[in-house]
């Protein structure tokens, strides 16, 4: 069976992601901060192995690819995300924060899949789908949130010139917005349930090919403007 990494998958998205993708048969290395606490994770059972992972640690980044060696990954899940501080209007808060949130959400899916290219070379036609957000979007720019939204700006450049660069080693990179999902980001008062939120992307995903390489898709297959 295929290959899944996936990063940040003790709750929300990543889990759901998890169970499903587990549903299908798939062979999951499911990476969190905490296994050890991560007990939903840990009851999907299947052919899920969990790795502690910190996705700003980039000696464990290193020594987790270190540790799969040679094995194939055929898809790269990169979900870890974080919002940040709620900051007031016309303001940024805290400028180490700010830093933070973009260590997080921009530059640790590059380090992250920069460390697993082999793996990911390595299968017959690999895919990296990151989670981005349509608050990334510049030309869906609402204004406000200006640290969460420029993270998020920075992945998607991040990944599209990635994209590109992969296109002739038949690796298609894509990124995804997960609609407005109830999970602790989210909140209860979100549009849509991790479940059906999972369904779209995983459709968009498993349906994705190197002719959708460095594009930005929505849950439901739509496209979106940069
Ligand atoms: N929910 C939405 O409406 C929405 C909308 C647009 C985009 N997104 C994006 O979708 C992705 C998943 O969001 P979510 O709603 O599922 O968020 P969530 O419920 O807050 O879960 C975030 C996940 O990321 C993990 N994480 C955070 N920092 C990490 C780090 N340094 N290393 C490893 N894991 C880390 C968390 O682990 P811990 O439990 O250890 O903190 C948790 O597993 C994020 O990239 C988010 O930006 C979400």
């Amino acid at each position: 069976m295929p290959t899944l990494l996936i990063t940040g998958a003790n709750r929300g998205i990543g889990l759901e992601f998890t169970r499903q993708y587990a549903a299908s048969g798939w062979d999951i290395i499911a990476c969190c901060r905490a296994p050890q606490e991560a007990e939903a994770l840990r009851a999907i059972g299947g052919r899920v192995s969990v790795e502690k992972l910190d996705v700003t640690d980039y000696a464990a980044v290193d020594a987790l690819a270190a540790k799969l060696g040679s094995r194939p990954i055929d898809l790269l899940i990169n979900n870890a995300g974080i919002y940040g501080t709620r900051n007031p209007a016309l303001s940024i808060g805290d400028p180490g924060e700010y830093l933070r949130v973009l260590q997080v959400n921009a530059v640790a899916p590059m380090k992250v899949t920069l460390s697993l290219l082999p793996n990911l070379k390595a299968a017959k036609t690999a895919k990296i789908a990151t989670l981005s957000s349509r608050m990334g979007s510049i030309g869906l720019g609402a204004g406000g949130s200006y640290v969460y939204r420029t993270s998020k700006a920075a992945i998607n450049a991040a990944m599209h010139n990635l994209a590109l660069d992969l296109q002739s080693s038949g690796i298609t990179c894509i990124l995804l917005h997960p609609g407005w999902v109830k999970t602790d980001m989210g909140g209860q008062g979100a549009d849509i349930t991790t479940q059906q939120s999972v369904t779209g992307l995983k459709a968009v995903i498993d349906g994705a090919s190197l002719s959708d390489t460095g594009k930005f898709f929505n849950y439901d297959g739509s496209e979106f403007p940069w």
